[in-house]
């Protein structure tokens, strides 16, 4: 049972690149720099979660529902999306930030081609993530689709900016200058923003697109909130007692830097007792939804005894 899921999210995760990959973009005459780090960025690995999860969604309940958009549509988001996520990476590890030197398991793109360059294949990537996601309105011609396709759009907008991931990275880059370690709402709001706000937009605009309504619309965040807090909660656990070569990325990296997080505030007992509830509440959500929820149930399983 356990092995077959494995399998299918191994499938999954390789569809998901193989999407992702095909829309990156071609070598530009002159700022053949700029694409290659943002290229070697998105194209170095990593699990694909967003990417996949945003089509599964869509999948389930496009089927569920009349008026989808398009898997195509779908496909041009879950490109965006780990665009956005790459992004996200890469300005974080930056000096200015968390001073990382490895991620999936290669050298950092700011080790790789310098921190001015790292900064401008974020801004980059960060904007071909619209342009890309935005490609979807040419692969419509009906009212009711153009609005799915803007709705989803200023939905990523929103989990992407202030009010999702980089308000989270304020917060917790902020705490971290201040040398006050942050309470637990605070905490909370760096988790559910930093992490929960990019997982939201992979639930919730597959379902956007897929046509789904306000009140299945609600299940996804929901389900989508509580799983983000329990990845990053993990997240937290996997820098304190992870394996670095299984990982691919620095470990003792926020205890290093003087973070405040999950294991940091409550220890790491608490913090792995707190990842399994809150699953458990983003599996109360996942199993009202109307359509098969096999899969997120086992992937909300397995993401909270991840090894990497
Ligand atoms: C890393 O995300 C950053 C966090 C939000 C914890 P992932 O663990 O999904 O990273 P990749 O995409 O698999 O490398
Ligand atoms: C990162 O949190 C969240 C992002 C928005 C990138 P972390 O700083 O803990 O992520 P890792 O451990 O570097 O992947
Ligand atoms: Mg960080
Ligand atoms: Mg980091
Ligand atoms: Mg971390």
């Amino acid at each position: 049972m356990k092995m077959k899921f494995e399998e299918e999210l191994a499938g999954k995760a390789k569809e998901a690149e193989k999407i992702v990959l095909s829309y990156l973009p071609d070598d530009v005459k002159l700022c053949g720099t700029l694409t290659s780090a943002m290229n070697y960025s998105v194209g170095s690995g990593g699990k694909r979660l967003r990417p996949l999860i945003l089509l599964h969604v869509y999948d389930v309940l496009s089927a569920a529902y009349a008026g989808a958009t398009g898997r195509k549509c779908a496909e041009c988001f879950a490109a965006a999306l780990e665009m956005i996520h790459s992004y996200s990476l890469v300005h974080d590890d930056l000096p200015a930030m968390d001073n990382d030197t490895l991620r999936r398991n290669n050298p950092t793109v700011w080790v790789k081609y310098g921190e001015a360059m790292a900064v401008l294949a974020g801004d980059a990537l960060l904007n071909y993530a619209y342009e890309t996601a935005a490609g979807s309105f040419d692969m419509v011609d009906d009212a009711l689709h153009y609005q799915l396709i803007a709705k989803a759009l200023k939905y990523l907008g929103s989990k992407s900016g202030i009010y999702g991931m980089v308000g989270g990275q304020c917060v917790d880059v902020e705490s971290e200058k201040k040398q006050i370690p942050l309470d637990k709402d605070a905490l909370l709001y760096v988790h559910e923003n930093k992490t929960g706000a990019l997982l939201q937009a992979s639930f919730v605009i597959g379902g956007i697109l897929a046509g789904a309504d306000d009140e299945e619309l609600a299940l996804l965040s929901d389900a989508a909130l509580n799983t983000g807090i329990a990845f990053q909660i993990r997240d937290d656990i996997l820098d304190v007692e992870g394996d670095e070569q299984i990982l691919g990325k620095n470990i003792g990296s926020d205890e290093e830097s003087g973070k405040s997080t999950y294991v940091s505030l409550f220890g790491l007992e608490n913090a792995k007792k707190d990842a399994t509830a809150y699953s458990q509440k983003a599996l109360e959500s996942i199993k009202r939804l109307n359509c098969d929820t096999s899969f997120l149930v086992s992937l909300v399983e397995y993401l909270t005894e991840r090894k990497y």
